[in-house]
């Protein structure tokens, strides 16, 4: 085994501490495998191009879920509103069975959580490698905002939190 250089490693902690002043949006990912549900925590991930409508979603080559997604070609987006914190910390863990007791209705052929700010299904057109990482490149097959507004999930200094609107 080799050990990771100080250099490496420092770099590592410096991207994380300076990419942690990024407010980021939260979201799980999901897709079928057969029919067990499966999802995960992601805040990488951000809309691309309008013609044709597409997404990208930056997953960790160790991810399960993207195991899954390789094989469909298909997942769903839900982005999560900030009454929503306890399923960002449910899916954000490992395992087959982070789905056991969360309630989730089959929407375009996909895992979709009830009461999310939104909803998008996506099939993949392109994987990107990127480091530790793949990039994801999909084109939108559905698209829908919950009513009313909720207000968001972000993650920010390593902490959960909301967006709050500036008085201008
Ligand atoms: C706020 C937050 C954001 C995350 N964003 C991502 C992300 O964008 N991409 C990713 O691969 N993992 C991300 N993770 C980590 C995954 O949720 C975690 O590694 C999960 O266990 C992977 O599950 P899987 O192997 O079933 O796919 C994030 C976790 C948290 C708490």
């Amino acid at each position: 085994m080799t050990a990771t250089p100080i250099a490496d490693a420092s770099a590592q902690q410096a991207l994380r501490d300076a990419m942690a002043t990024v407010a980021s949006p939260v979201a799980v990912v999901t897709a079928l495998d057969g029919t067990r549900p499966h999802g995960t925590t992601v805040s990488a991930f951000a809309s691309l191009s309008l013609t044709p409508p597409m997404i990208l979603v930056s997953l960790d080559n160790q991810s399960r879920l993207l195991a899954i997604i390789r094989r469909t070609r298909r997942f769903g987006l839900n982005v999560l509103g900030r009454h929503q914190i306890d399923l960002a910390t449910a899916f954000a863990r490992t395992g087959r069975d982070k789905f056991q007791g969360i309630p989730w209705t089959p929407s375009e052929d996909l895992p979709r959580l009830p009461g999310s700010a939104a909803w998008l299904a996506a099939e993949v057109d392109t994987y990107v490698p990127g480091g530790d990482h793949t990039v994801l490149l999909a084109h939108a097959v559905a698209a829908e905002r919950a009513p009313g507004n909720p207000n968001p999930l972000t993650y920010h200094q390593r902490s959960f939190g909301t967006h709050t609107p500036l008085d201008t």
